[in-house]
């Protein structure tokens, strides 16, 4: 099957039989790297970074370069024109005109979507702020295939950053995918964000617990589990007893720790004082002698700072140069696919499809409340219309198609207003009875009654103030 003309914007544009499909090319690409020559030949790959990399944007230009393709690059944001305040949108439909396939990396969250929405062509995501970051997700999946053959039924801890490391967000939802139970070991303050959390319940099923207490004794003590995600499928009750679980499911042994660095380049400025500086955990050789890591792969996307000591790189369990090498074959696998000089041989496996959830687009429309959100610059709202799923009624729940942060307006109104009174134009608390008999598709949120206001609407009965 012919993956051509697609993107890889999040995690979710690709099913698990694709990835799968992925890996068996990428295997081929490995077992011969130079053999591949020629393939991509007369194709042009543009590299936009517009924050700091090395692995993913040369491994990405060593990929094309292997294929016979060429690279054009605009690394340096203070460089381009959008330094001169030139919308993403345009950017992306100039580079469209000149690439056969685009990898841009963007702080923005959302930034890769609208440039697959505007390019043309093929567009893959590396990374966008705190978002989501898929072809690194690729990797790490790709590395624990290779080392134990399924997914299904491994327990993964993820340890460190798990607010702002985007590579985390994007391998939560693969592994949930693929059948993984999940341990959250975040550095305080630094714990998955709430809407991961919700997305991962709702649309890969499973539960997420919050242990009562951590384990007191032995080496498992210096595991501080936040939360846990239990797959569908997997055999445990975690549900009935989380904390005498979790000991259990500790002894048992962990099959990945992977640790991320601090985001500090994301953190706000109490973050910088406080989560950051405050007990962030270290995996050191100590750490690993617990009975938990016995045979635990050891796995980082890289870079490393304070969070991963030097002392374990010689450990047979560490795979973090491995998955970093792994990055070439994976990359041009993908880059083949996408450009439609190969095709995938799919094998068929379950992949739950994503919830087709009614979309809130208006005229009248909230700001995404993320302030890295891509629809929240300046220079994008000029044109981008923010657009959000419904993803829940109660209640009231809408997430940015854009970095995929949720949030609650607080006041509805309905395109259908006259609620008898053809004069009348009225704004009701979102979670008042009256809210909820609106249709998706009438649906009008504010997020305050100023701007509910500003575009003509007046409080109802069903308003708190009592107006
Ligand atoms: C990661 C990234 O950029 O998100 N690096 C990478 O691509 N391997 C992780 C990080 O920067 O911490």
């Amino acid at each position: 099957m012919t993956l051509a003309g697609r993107s890889l914007v999040t995690i979710d544009d690709l099913n698990n039989g694709e990835i799968l499909g992925l890996f068996s090319l990428a295997d081929a690409m490995a077992a011969d790297l130079g053999a591949q020559y020629g393939l991509c030949r007369g194709k042009v790959m543009a590299s936009l970074f517009f924050e700091p990399s090395t692995r993913t944007r040369l491994s990405f230009e060593a990929a094309m370069h292997r294929l016979g393709g060429s690279v054009i690059t605009a690394s340096d944001v203070g460089a381009s024109s959008l330094a001169k305040g030139e919308s993403i949108a345009d950017t992306a439909r100039i580079v469209g005109s000149y690439a056969d396939i685009i990898v841009i990396r963007h702080p923005w969250e959302g930034a890769a979507r609208v440039v697959a929405d505007y390019a043309g062509i093929p567009v893959i995501n590396a990374g966008d702020g705190g978002h989501q970051h898929p072809t690194q997700t690729l990797c790490d999946l790709y590395t624990l295939f290779k080392e134990r053959n399924a997914i299904k039924g491994l327990k993964i801890a993820l340890w460190g950053d798990l607010k702002y490391g985007r590579t985390t967000h994007s391998l939560i939802f693969a592994l949930a995918r693929f059948g993984a139970d999940i341990l959250f070991c975040p550095s305080p303050g630094l714990e998955v964000p709430q809407h991961v959390v919700d997305k991962l319940i709702t649309e890969y099923g499973g539960e997420v617990e919050h242990p009562a207490a951590s384990p007191q004794s032995d080496a498992e003590s210096v595991f501080p589990v936040d939360a846990i995600y239990t797959t569908p499928s997997s055999p445990h009750q975690l549900a009935m007893m989380p904390d005498i679980s979790l000991q259990l499911e500790l002894r048992e042994g962990v099959d990945a720790l992977y640790v991320t660095r601090p985001q500090k380049e994301r953190f706000s400025a109490t973050e910088k004082d406080g989560a950051g500086k405050a007990g962030y955990p270290v995996v050191d050789k100590k750490l690993l002698r617990g009975r938990a890591f016995r045979e635990t792969l050891v796995m980082h996307p890289l870079p490393r700072v304070d969070e991963l000591a030097y002392d374990v790189d010689a450990d047979p369990r560490s795979m973090y140069f491995k998955q970093a090498a792994r990055g070439v074959p994976v990359r041009m696998a993908l880059l083949a696919l996408l450009l439609g000089v190969k095709d995938a041989a799919i094998p068929r496996v379950d992949s739950p499809a994503p919830p087709d959830y009614p979309v809130y687009r208006h005229d009248i429309t909230p700001v995404c409340p993320n302030a890295s959100c891509v629809s929240a610059q300046a220079t994008e709202r000029k044109y981008l219309r923010p657009e959000f799923k419904i993803v829940k009624t109660q209640p009231l729940t809408l997430r940015c198609v854009y970095c995929e942060h949720g949030f609650e307006p607080k006041y509805v109104a309905s395109t259908d207003w006259h609620e008898g009174k053809l004069d009348t134009k009225k704004y009701h608390d979102a979670d008042s009875h009256w809210a909820r008999t609106i249709r998706p598709e009438n649906l009008i949120c504010f997020n305050t009654e100023a701007e509910a206001q500003q575009h003509g609407f007046k409080p109802s009965h069903y308003t708190g103030g009592h107006h």
